[in-house]
């Protein structure tokens, strides 16, 4: 009798200790009674193209990959997809029997169904959304606003420049605003998005005034450590439909367990429960 192989994954990033990938994806394999293992790699950057070409060959069926090596990884893969192409960056590698490597980025997925399950009610149609920040994320984060037909996007970012790059990347749709102005977006804002670090642990707070935050908006932020961040708290007391940033993290991971591991996961309670002990 031959023994079938134990499928291997795991996420590649350094530092690696802090990601929360592992307790999720392994409180799926067991959930759902897969054989599989899903392990942190903390991988030098002078190592990243050998250990990445020499997974396939141990076992593993893919890999998500985190900072800093997104844009990295790109160039080793066989295939890219065309939202990862998009958004410039990927978070999962599929390792293919054929010895092909596929990127994907399924950020920006993660995004919307986390809205999705959170807000049903969210119609992205119905005005304009701000966005705080104009980093890898918030590139996600645009390129699935405008996929889901948000009609314009007002962006802010400390760093003009970077926002300006990511208007000439995604078009017209984007209107640039001025940091010092970011406040003032939110007056016409049906959907806000915090993409910066900032008011994370260990992070300086979001300074931007939220005053002008109008009731019945839909308030989103990334950061998920606090889980409930200043930012929701005051947009949650101005009466807007808050959704915090862990969800996005669940959902993101979700097509490629499916992938990897031939079953779909459902995200739920438990699931944030897993991921948050
Ligand atoms: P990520 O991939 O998580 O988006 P990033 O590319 O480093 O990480 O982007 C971090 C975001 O937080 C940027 O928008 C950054 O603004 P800058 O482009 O000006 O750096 C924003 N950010 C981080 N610290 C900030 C601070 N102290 N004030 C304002 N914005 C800040």
């Amino acid at each position: 009798m031959t023994l079938a192989k134990i499928p291997l994954a795991g996420v590649i990033g350094s530092p690696i200790a802090h990601s929360k990938s592992p307790a999720l994806h392994t409180h799926w394999l067991k959930s759902l009674g897969i054989a599989g293992h899903y392990v942190p790699l903390d991988v030098a950057q002078d190592d990243l193209e050998n250990v990445v070409r020499t997974l396939p060959k141990m076992g593993f069926v893919g890999a998500n990959v985190t900072v800093p090596y997104k844009e990295q990884v790109m160039s080793m893969a066989d295939l890219v997809t065309d939202r990862a192409a998009l958004i410039g960056s990927a978070n999962t590698l599929i390792f293919r029997k054929d010895g092909k490597i596929h990127a994907d980025n399924t950020d920006g997925y993660g995004f919307i169904q986390n809205l999705r399950q959170k807000a049903p009610d969210w119609n992205p149609k119905a005005g304009p959304a701000a966005v705080l920040g104009a980093g890898g994320a918030a590139r996600a984060v645009i390129a699935a606003l405008l996929d889901a037909g948000v009609p314009e996007i007002l962006l802010s970012n400390r760093t003009k420049p970077r926002a300006e790059q990511l208007r000439a990347d995604f078009g017209q749709r984007l209107t640039v605003v001025d940091w010092v102005q970011a406040g003032n977006m939110l007056e016409e804002a049906t959907t806000v998005v915090n993409t910066t670090s900032l008011g994370m642990v260990g992070k300086p707070a979001l300074r931007v005034p939220l005053d002008g935050l109008q009731k019945g908006a839909l308030v989103t932020d990334l950061v998920y450590a606090p889980l409930v961040t200043d930012f929701l708290n005051t947009a949650n007391q101005a009466g807007c439909i808050t959704v915090d940033g862990l969800g996005m993290l669940l959902h993101q991971a979700v097509p490629a367990f499916e992938r990897w591991f031939g079953v779909r996961p459902e995200v739920t309670n438990e699931t944030r429960t897993a991921v948050l002990r």
